[in-house]
């Protein structure tokens, strides 16, 4: 979609310099040199954004931009201002302007501030035009998504539905593998059978295999009935093992065997239960790792992951965010028995700009608390204070006393010190000082050492 640009600036020169910007980046613009004109050009013709120069002959840029959103709130606006003028930036952004830009306009930050509050605004429809009732669209049973590899994994959900094939969830924590492999069981042919779920990590490792298989009576002290495992608990349905990372090596064996062979014995049995069943396995491990270190038997794995499916982070696809942020509302609306609230536009803006390391349950999370914390029906930016999205900021942090002020080789030069001198402190900590033996480790010789330490003010006797 080619967006069209209106810009309000009475220097043809400045105005010519950004029309040539813009539109090598495929924006369409007009120009005026009046605000006057401009009320009458955007009364006329319909424009996606406003770029208005602050100070105009006649009726400033202030002036105008309070007058363009009485006539179209919707129309985006960003004012351009001297340098430094942060009093009229501010003045301009509570006359409702998106953003607001200095003189000299530096091209690469106009193009970035475009294109984030077209996508914000983008975003904003969405979510109104979620409420207008499409949400079934992207919904498969309670899993919400359109990015397209969750779309991907709806697929695999459905193609699953009558095959019984291992399957194994991969995802980082939060990121839905509880709700899929509850997705997979009751979308399947078994789903009038049970769905039972263990997690593995959470079971303590002497009691796993007793949980999982079962055990006779008088199997161990302790053991004064007999009772079933998780395994027979799951005849006729899903079995899902949630967090197999976690289990030891003789377990992993057996379940290699039970896989395999599709029966049990009890703890202190002797017969052979035949099983009927789908077994989904879960982790939030990167497996790969536990394989190659020999955690995690590579002949499990292959057994397990004949259908594989991973859950890509949150911060992979924000463009779900909405859909997600909808649904948890509404839940929540409903259980605390009060009306859908809405966002703000900021409020929106900031949980696109949080990287989200908890996923889906800290979006869940952050939305409880911001909806309790909103007394009025609109959930604004403040409503975030205090958790951890106001940590997170999306811009890119420097370590301490570096800036953007700072030519680069000085920040490079110094970016090298800082890890320069953490590496050799571990080192010298490991080694209690010994010159030698750090040297060895880091593979330079001695007089180096020596002299970075130096350089960073490192001390041997610091480290006895
Ligand atoms: N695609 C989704 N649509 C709707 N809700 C979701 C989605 N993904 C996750 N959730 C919700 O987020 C929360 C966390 O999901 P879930 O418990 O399935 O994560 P998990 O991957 O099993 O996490 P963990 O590794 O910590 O066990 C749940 O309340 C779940 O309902
Ligand atoms: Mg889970």
């Amino acid at each position: 979609m080619q967006y069209r640009l209106l810009i309000v600036e009475d220097e043809v020169n400045s105005a010519k310099y950004l029309a040539r910007i813009l539109e090598t980046e495929g924006y369409k613009t007009e120009f005026t040199p009046s605000a006057e004109q401009a009320l009458a050009l955007i009364a006329r013709e319909d424009y996606d954004v406003l770029l208005i120069d602050k100070v105009l002959p006649g009726m400033d840029g202030l002036e105008f931009l309070k007058r363009a959103k009485e006539t179209s709130p919707d129309l985006l606006a960003v004012i351009i201002t001297a340098y430094g003028s942060i009093k009229s930036a501010v003045e301009a952004l509570k006359l409702g302007a998106s953003d607001f830009l200095e003189k000299p306009v530096v091209p690469e930050k106009l193009l970035h501030v475009l294109h984030r509050i077209l996508e914000q605004r983008r975003l904003t429809k969405e979510v109104i035009a979620l409420k207008a009732g499409i949400l079934e669209r992207y919904q498969f049973r309670s899993l919400v998504g359109k990015d397209p590899k969750m779309r991907g994994v709806f697929a695999v959900i459905e193609s699953l539905a009558g095959v019984d094939s291992p399957v194994l969830i991969t995802g980082e924590t939060g990121t839905g593998k509880d709700l899929v492999a509850r997705a997979i069981h009751f979308e399947s042919h078994r789903k009038n059978g049970p769905f039972v779920a263990i997690n593995c990590a959470a079971v303590p490792e002497t009691l796993l295999e007793s949980e999982l298989f079962g055990y006779e009576r008088g199997a161990f002290t302790g053991a004064v009935r007999r009772k079933e495992g998780r395994f027979e608990q799951a005849h006729g349905g899903t079995l899902f093992l949630d967090e197999i990372g976690d289990i030891s090596a003789p377990l992993q064996a057996k379940l290699l065997r039970t896989i395999q062979e599709k029966n049990i014995e009890r703890l202190g049995g002797n017969r052979s239960i035949s099983l009927d069943l789908r077994v989904i396995a879960a982790t939030n491990k990167d497996l790969k790792d536990e394989l190659a270190s020999g955690r995690f038997r590579l002949d499990l794995y292959f057994r397990l992951n004949v259908v594989p499916i991973h859950l890509p982070p949150l911060r992979e696809r924000l463009d779900d965010i909405p859909l997600l942020v909808d649904r948890i509302l509404g839940k929540f609306a409903q259980s605390h028995d009060r009306p859908v609230p809405e966002l703000s536009r900021d409020a929106i803006a900031k949980l696109m700009n949080h990287a989200w390391p908890g996923n889906v349950r800290e979006l869940e999370n952050v939305l409880e608390r911001a909806l309790i914390m909103t007394k009025d029906n609109v959930i604004d930016d403040v409503a975030f204070a205090h958790t951890p999205m106001e940590s997170s900021i999306s811009e890119p942090r420097f370590p301490l006393g570096f800036s953007t002020d700072l030519p680069l080789s000085v920040v490079r030069q110094r970016a090298i010190a800082e890890v320069e001198k953490a590496y050799l402190t571990t080192l010298l900590k490991n080694n209690k000082g010994a010159i030698g033996r750090t040297a060895a480790d880091a593979r330079i010789d001695a007089r180096t050492v020596l002299r970075k330490m130096k350089q960073y003010g490192l001390k041997k006797s610091d480290f006895k």
